[in-house]
């Protein structure tokens, strides 16, 4: 049994498409009113963890509860139960663009709901106004900005009054002030509300902002999962005392940095810089001018970097 206050409850998740072993058992929980962000490369497997968690995809071994039900065990009329409680913003915001804002809102309220058009209306204006919106109620989403389809799409999300909010890269095309506007609505949100929320990003600032715990994900493991003060001791950690960490703390200091230099482009073959594009989204060629880059540690590596780095390729991750 999951304790009261633990809303998502995964365990030992392992999930594979055709050969490659995307999810190779994750493990983490999300407590009532706590925004947890989950972060980690492009292709680390962060979107497929969400896609779980809402029950879009069936785990191949190890199991999802959220609100106290298994969601593989569940009916599809069972799943949508259960999903009324969620409230998912999509990449895109993906509204629909023949409807206004305002219709798009109702839309989710109209088909889940028995209320009258007057409540209904009501509500599409409480929850417009929830995220600073009632302006632009009546344009449709070609008329409006990128960060107000956000808006637009977090208000849909809202409409059902979820218990659980899920985002997946939310400032993802945003510009940075457009972006911390919307990280500062998630924190609001999330205070008013109380709702719990699990945040997907790649973006450290935001991750920084918005959440109370973080929880990296790497080729598919979780690799640490703490409150965010550890992580941000971690981020600030001296240069000079880089000697007291480990390998594994070493590489989520280069990552939380965006550092092009570190353990884990730490060989000089042309292939681990394909590893630093896709684990940092640089480009260390570029940064570096091409030369191989200097390690915190000796060259060579230990024998866990080789293994991990070449482990991973062979297993064709993106
Ligand atoms: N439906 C799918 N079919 C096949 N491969 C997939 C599918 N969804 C994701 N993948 C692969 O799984 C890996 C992780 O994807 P994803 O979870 O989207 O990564 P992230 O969101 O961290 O960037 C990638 O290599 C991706 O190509
Ligand atoms: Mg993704």
């Amino acid at each position: 049994m999951t304790q009261p206050d633990v809303v998502i409850s995964m365990k030992n998740l392992v999930k594979r498409f055709g050969d490659q072993t995307v999810l190779d058992g994750v493990n983490l929980e999300v407590k009532r009113g706590e925004t947890v962000v989950i972060m980690g490369g492009s292709g680390c497997g962060k979107s497929t963890t969400l896609r779980h968690m809402v029950g879009s995809l069936i785990p191949d071994e190890g199991s999802v509860e959220v609100l106290g039900k298994d969601l593989a065990t569940l009916t599809e009329d069972e799943l949508n139960e259960v999903r009324k409680k969620f409230g998912i913003l999509f990449q895109s915001g993906a509204l629909f663009n023949s409807m206004t804002v305002a219709e798009n809102v109702g839309l989710i309220l109209e088909e889940h709901t028995d209320l009258d058009a007057s409540i209904i209306d009501m509500m599409v204006k409480i929850k417009l106004e929830l995220v600073d919106l009632r302006e632009a109620a009546e344009k449709y989403p070609a008329q409006i900005s990128g960060g107000m389809k956000k808006r637009a799409g977090l208000a849909r999300a809202l409409a059902l009054d979820p218990e659980i909010l899920f985002y997946d890269e939310p400032s993802a095309g945003l510009d940075p002030v457009t972006s911390a506007a919307i990280d500062q609505l998630i924190i609001d949100l999330t205070t008013r509300l109380g709702v719990a929320s699990v945040v997907v990003t790649h973006e450290m600032d935001s991750a920084f902002t918005i959440a109370d715990r973080m929880v990296m994900l790497h080729h598919g493991h979780v690799l640490m999962n703490a409150p965010r003060a550890e992580f941000e001791e971690l981020r600030d950690w001296p240069a000079e005392r880089m000697s007291e960490l480990d390998e594994m703390q070493l590489l989520i200091r280069q990552f939380l940095r965006g550092d092009p230099e570190g353990p884990m482009t730490e060989h000089g073959e042309g292939g681990e810089n394909a590893y630093a594009i896709d684990l940092l989204g640089i480009d260390n060629s570029k940064l570096t001018g091409g030369r191989s880059v200097q390690s915190t540690r000796a060259a060579g590596g230990s024998g866990f970097w080789r293994g991990l780095l070449r482990g991973s390729r062979e297993k064709g991750g993106t």
